[in-house]
């Protein structure tokens, strides 16, 4: 579905933006895991977290919905249902990784599927521990989904040192540990969205520059009763909305301020962004504050490698704040971009080439020479059926002269099914 975004000159109001859809899917899993009754109050309606709540009652979980709150009941890590040959994941890798997990712990024997996008992305990252586990794993291409996966031997406890900043493959890695004897150790050394860690309450030192964190079945798993915070991610769109129209002022309430997911926040700060928390408060299940952001004129700035992991998801709407920013950006040791759901570097350059933007593209980032004043006439844009990129474009879309067009806009749904109704609201 294409869609018609008219630019507006300011975004204004108060918004309640969607569950974080990485707490809430772990707080799936996690409820299966414990043996007993969670009750998740504020579990997201979009079509990853809701993917995942599916493959948690095939694999044997009790969810009944009252209000806003889904009482899950656990099966506990010794009765998941071993009678499902299959698991579809749609279009969520976190889904996919993390359950991977599960699956080699538990010792199932599981297909794992999933869409088009999601098939198209290298499951190697986690096929290798897994393997190291004592898992068999047959994919296509040997990486990619359908993974069918089973154990037959000993579930093997490792030491895995990360290579790369993953907390999908971290958490897959600890998930399966949760099965063993002995401990299984995760090494990183560049700290990744720490939730799993948080909300199993799992063992984790800091040791020199790297973390290490644990998990066995030793581990007690934590009924998931809590509050799911509004999603930072979700938060992103209109921290760069603000910013970049002039007279503009939001409040985005209650809103997750887990320091390992607002990365997005420090670097706009220091771009110059105007923007300040309040009412904040730990009554949910991570810290969560009121974001208030008015428009600022934003400078250019450099992120490098260290930076990426706490602002991964929103570096296609930081782009869009570059652009816009008064001379030149850099992103740098962001290859990971390019293993999301989709090329997100050649995404977002295609979005910058379709405003004639100056920029060039790198192996790992992008080189962007912003200018505050930077116009075009109207455009269309290429979602790639990307959540976050169709997104950004409407965003992007508010700075033309006229309408723009953003192709499969749809895909919001996959993290913000009410996206376009919030772009309505701020612009009334
Ligand atoms: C996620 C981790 C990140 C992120 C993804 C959600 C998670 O992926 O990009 O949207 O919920 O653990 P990686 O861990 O692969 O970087």
């Amino acid at each position: 579905m294409e869609r018609k975004i008219k630019p507006i000159p300011s975004l204004k109001g108060d918004l309640s933006l969607p569950p974080d859809k990485s707490i809430s899917q772990r707080a799936a899993i996690f409820s299966l895991l414990h043996e007993g009754r969670s009750e998740v109050k504020n579990y997201s309606m979009a079509e990853d977290p809701l993917s995942t709540l599916a493959c948690v009652e095939h694999l044997g979980a009790k969810v009944q919905k009252k209000d806003d709150v889904l009482i899950i009941e656990g099966t506990g890590r010794t009765d998941l249902n071993n009678q499902i040959s299959e698991l579809d994941c749609g279009n969520s890798g976190t889904c996919m990784r993390l359950l991977s997990g599960v699956v080699v712990g538990a010792g199932l024997s599981i297909k794992l599927t999933g869409d088009s996008s999601l098939s198209s992305r290298s499951m190697k990252r986690i096929m290798t521990p897994m393997e190291m586990m004592g898992a068999k794993i047959l994919a296509a291409n040997n990486q990619y989904a359908p993974l069918h996966i089973s154990r037959s031997g000993e579930l093997n406890a490792i030491e895995y040192k990360l290579p790369v900043a993953s907390a999908q493959v971290k958490s897959c890695v600890l998930l399966a540990g949760l099965f063993g004897k002995n401990e299984t150790k995760v090494i990183e050394t560049t700290p990744s969205r720490d939730h799993t860690e948080r909300l199993l309450n799992l063992n984790a030192d800091v040791s020199g520059d790297h973390r290490i964190i644990s998990s066995s079945a030793n581990d007690a798993i934590p009924n998931q009763s809590y509050s799911i915070p509004a999603d930072f991610s979700s938060a992103a769109f209109w921290l760069v909305g603000a910013s970049i129209q002039r007279g503009s002022e939001i409040r985005l309430k209650q809103t997750g301020l887990n320091p390992t997911r607002t990365g997005l926040m420090s670097v706009l700060k220091d771009m110059g962004a105007n923007i300040e928390i309040e009412n904040e408060s730990n009554n949910s299940a991570e810290p969560t504050g009121d974001i208030i952001v008015r428009s600022s004129d934003l400078i250019g700035t450099r992120i490098t490698k260290e930076l990426i992991p706490n602002c991964i998801d929103e570096l296609p709407i930081l782009s869009i704040a570059m652009a816009y920013a008064d001379g030149t950006s850099i992103i740098e040791g962001a290859e990971e971009l390019r293993h999301k759901e989709t090329d997100r570097i050649m995404a977002i350059s295609q979005l910058l080439k379709s405003i004639n933007a100056d920029f060039e593209e790198l192996q790992d980032g992008l080189i962007i020479h912003g200018k505050p004043d930077h116009t075009f006439e109207s455009a269309t844009f290429e979602s790639f059926h990307d959540h976050r990129i169709a997104m950004a474009a409407a965003i992007l879309s508010l700075k033309g002269r006229k309408a723009s067009i953003i192709k499969d806009a749809e895909c919001a749904a996959i993290s913000y099914p009410s996206f376009w109704e919030h772009l309505d609201t701020l612009s009334n």
